[in-house]
């Protein structure tokens, strides 16, 4: 039997992840699903967002679905998002950026890096520790060399090298295990990076890069390819894994109906890939391309259709496939 945990989370995830489930739903009845509430919806209930007995029920599922939790800007208040990935140790955040002449996989680290979660304040001064190790690089760099192959084989480790420290220990990992592997690979600047990622596209396969690097290359890389309504994300670990639209919780739009559910239908669809069903995670592909050529999209991507009419030409054209 194989469980899924879904997290629907706050704002639209609760709206665009029942839709993702319908359509795993669709394509796998004997599924067993089992909704998980975490996030700031739950804390404004009951003051905590994620409990210990929550992280149990996820780590027992064979995946998670997830949405999107709001993290308001509190001072005591931690990201449920982050607190996740650590306690699963969910430390490949993998983004592929897709569309027409883009095809680009940012392998993101996901643990450490900026978002350690090491931070104090004084009176005059905020300071957040950046730890990078050993082990958080090697594995990351691995995962990505893993991915290039499966690819075209071509590895960019974007960084920041000339002036953080830490970045340049982060390169000389991922350049030795590219090494190792075999895989071919290019080192570039982070800045200048994300900007040649946006005039010349097509020149990238696999890009690898620390926590916060990873973060805003890939919103900025979704607008070649439609904006953030369409990408999917994976987060992966040894023993866990869990897919999520790479936006937020949109609170701008929530409770309209009229979310973009393609990034939450992609995500369901690595899904799917990740548990072995490749062909299952290509339909759902294929009928997303179908509903799209109809001109059945959200007002984000210039057409009129909500949420729901979204899922339902989705799941309309899956049955037909
Ligand atoms: P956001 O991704 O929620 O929204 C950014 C902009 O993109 C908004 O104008 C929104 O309307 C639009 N947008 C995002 N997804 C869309 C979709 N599916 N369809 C149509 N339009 C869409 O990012 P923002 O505004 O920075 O953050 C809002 C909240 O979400 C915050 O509390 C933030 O902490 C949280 N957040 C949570 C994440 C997670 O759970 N993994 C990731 C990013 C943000
Ligand atoms: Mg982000």
């Amino acid at each position: 039997m194989t469980a899924i945990a879904v997290v629907a989370g706050d704002g639209i995830g609760q709206e665009v992840v029942p839709v993702a489930q319908e359509v795993l739903a669709l394509l796998h009845p004997e599924y067993e699903f089992y909704p998980v509430e975490i996030g700031y919806g739950k804390w404004k209930k009951t003051r905590t967002a994620c409990t210990p007995d929550d992280i149990t029920l996820l780590r027992g599922a064979d995946a998670i679905l997830f949405g999107a939790v709001t993290t308001p800007p509190a001072a005591d208040y931690r990201s449920v998002v982050l607190q996740i990935r650590k306690e699963l140790d969910l430390y490949a955040n993998l983004r592929p950026v897709r569309g027409e002449g883009v095809d680009i996989m940012v392998v993101r680290e996901n643990t450490e890096g900026l978002y350690s979660g090491i931070e104090w304040q004084e009176e005059d001064r905020a300071s957040t520790l950046r730890v990078i190790t050993r082990k958080g690089s090697e594995r990351i760099a691995r995962t990505a060399c893993r991915i290039a192959r499966e690819r075209r084989n071509l590895l960019t480790i974007g960084n920041k090298a000339n002036v953080i420290k830490s970045d340049a220990f982060f390169r000389d990992i991922c350049i030795r295990t590219a090494e190792e592997e075999g895989v071919p690979y290019t080192t570039a600047f982070i800045d200048a990076l994300t900007l040649d990622v946006l005039m010349h596209p097509g020149r990238y396969d696999v890009i690898v890069t620390t926590n916060i690097f990873g973060d805003i290359l890939s919103d900025a890389a979704a607008y070649l390819v439609g904006g953030l309504g369409l990408l999917p994300s994976a987060n992966i670990g040894d023993s866990h894994a869990l897919f999520e639209p790479v936006h937020g919780s949109a609170p701008d739009i929530a409770g309209q109906g009229i979310a973009n559910p393609v990034a939450a239908i992609r995500s369901a669809a690595m899904l799917l890939a990740h548990l072995g069903d490749t062909r299952g995670a290509a339909l759902i592909d294929n009928a997303l391309r179908l509903t799209a050529a109809k001109g059945i999209t959200t007002p984000d991507t210039g057409g009129t259709a909500s949420t729901r009419e979204v899922g339902d030409a989705v799941c309309t054209a899956i049955r037909r496939l």
